[in-house]
């Protein structure tokens, strides 16, 4: 295959661009976030295609080995590869078995959110192979390291990046370092990074210190040789898109009204507005979904800088665009003056620093999006309702609900709009929260306490009802 992707700096002003084979953490012009960038010249796609390769039978092997059409056709990551064409040759893509994650129609959970049966949709990614999302990025990035030669790969984290690093890691033969605030890890993804081997540096410090040390080695320290893994990486973001196709997949390819996803480090939602920008420039859909972003209230910083201050993106050419940098320098001296630092239960995203915000912007203009801050309790409280109504999940992810939730009763959702909530980390990951909650003494609402009964069996029949 011919190249058709280059990096491209996303700022319209620089615009500047470099070829697809070059390790690079921002563009080098100005220090702006890159996009992977394609020249779709030629290129004719139909849904129809895909979905004849989720058929594809044949030997399903490991990473270590050269990838065949039946394993990227097995992965719900490389099933799409025509829409992510960045890798030079089919045989060296990366491919674990990631991305066979399942949308469920979720109705009884609909019902409390005051969702219609039927319009509300839950994309479980914590189905992947190391229990979240993160495999969807990690794939292609690990793909792309392969191409350029990497030996050594990093990331800062909060625990999934780590977990989905350490496993690719392992299974290709890089060798990898995962950075963790100390103590700000679930024991769930802490427990991960270790058994795959991954050397894993606590730092005494947040995710954004760590991710602040590790960008500074990966870019003024070339003797050190690391690739970085984190969302900043555009490689990651190309692979993440993945998630909105199967969501349109899962619907047998019709848009849902409403995309809804928790905010972060704002990859996810980045990777997801390009997804849908190249999509209908490609005439693959006719109309684009809204997107909600749902940050937690103790790390809110989109919600500060698209709600409170304003600030919007401005497209000028292609990917390209403006928006208001020093608005956005202004608000961080803010925070640095303030000594403010991120604060909530939903560890995953406790991150004050979004790398992504600028292009989190941009899909939040592309799709008409929205930002809301969700408190603590109330991430919680529909934690236990996604347990309940559905398979579970972690955190972080349950904001995505509580944000649909919000959303319905302001009215900006209607009931009758069909609803895909992203649940990016599954239950286990955080168990010490869900134990909490079920048995604590400021047990939630939504509480299923254990019984403690003594060991016979008129006392065991009692507690049974029976
Ligand atoms: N949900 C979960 C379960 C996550 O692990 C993360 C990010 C997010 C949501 C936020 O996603 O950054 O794309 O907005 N976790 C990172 C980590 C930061 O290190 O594992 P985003």
């Amino acid at each position: 295959m011919t190249e058709r992707a280059v990096q491209r700096c996303i700022s319209a002003r620089c615009g500047a661009t470099f070829p697809v084979r070059e390790s690079l953490v921002a563009c080098p012009r100005c220090n702006n976030l890159l996009d992977v960038d394609y020249d779709w010249s030629g290129i004719k796609l139909s849904w129809e295609m895909f979905t004849r390769r989720a058929t594809t039978t044949g030997p399903r092997n490991t990473a270590g080995a050269e990838a065949t059409p039946a394993m990227l056709d097995f992965s719900g990551v490389w099933r799409f590869r025509d829409l992510l064409p960045f890798y030079g040759d089919e045989r060296t893509i990366v491919t674990i078995g990631e991305g066979r994650t399942n949308l469920q129609r979720a109705d009884q959970l609909a019902k409390v959110i005051g969702l219609a049966p039927g319009n509300l949709f839950l994309q479980y990614e914590g189905f992947n192979p190391s229990g979240s999302f993160k495999d969807n990025g990690m794939t292609a990035a690990f793909t792309h390291a392969r191409m350029i030669g990497a030996a050594r790969v990093a990331c800062a984290s909060t625990g999934n990046t780590s977990a989905a690093l350490a496993v690719f890691g392992t299974l290709t033969g890089i060798k990898c370092f995962v950075f963790i605030g100390d103590g700000k890890i679930a024991y769930g993804k802490l427990s991960q990074a270790l058994d795959y081997g991954a050397t894993t540096l606590q730092i005494a410090g947040d995710f954004d210190a760590c991710l602040s040390r590790i960008r500074h080695i990966a870019e003024k320290r070339p003797d050190v040789g690391i690739y970085l893994m984190n969302s900043v990486n555009p490689f990651r973001l190309e692979g993440q898109k993945t998630i909105m196709y199967r969501v349109l997949e899962g619907l047998d390819w019709e848009v849902p009204d409403w995309v809804v996803v928790p905010g972060g480090n704002l990859g996810n939602c980045s990777a997801f507005g390009k997804a849908f920008i190249e999509l209908h420039a490609l005439g693959l859909i006719k109309r684009m979904p809204r997107l909600a972003v749902i940050q937690a209230s103790g790390s809110r910083t989109l919600d500060r800088v698209f709600n409170d201050l304003g600030v919007r993106w401005t497209p000028e050419n292609g990917l390209r665009g403006s928006w208001d940098e020093a608005a956005i320098d202004r608000e961080y001296a803010r925070m640095d003056a303030a000594n403010e630092r991120a604060k909530t239960v939903a560890t995953a995203i406790e991150i004050n620093r979004p790398v992504n915000l600028p292009k989190a912007l941009r899909a939040l203009h592309a799709m008409n999006g929205v930002v809301r801050a969700i408190d603590d309790e109330t991430i919680v409280e529909h934690k236990a309702l996604v347990g309940r109504y559905g398979f579970g999940c972690e955190p972080a992810s349950a904001a995505s609900v509580a944000g649909a939730r919000l959303l319905v009763q302001e009215g900006v959702i209607k009931p009758g709009e069909r609803v895909a909530c992203v649940l990016t980390g599954h239950l286990l990951k955080d168990p010490d929260v869900t134990v909490r909650y079920h048995t604590g003494e400021t047990a939630g609402a939504h509480a299923n306490r254990p019984i403690r009964v003594p060991d016979d069996l008129d006392a065991i029949l009692k507690a049974m009802g029976a």
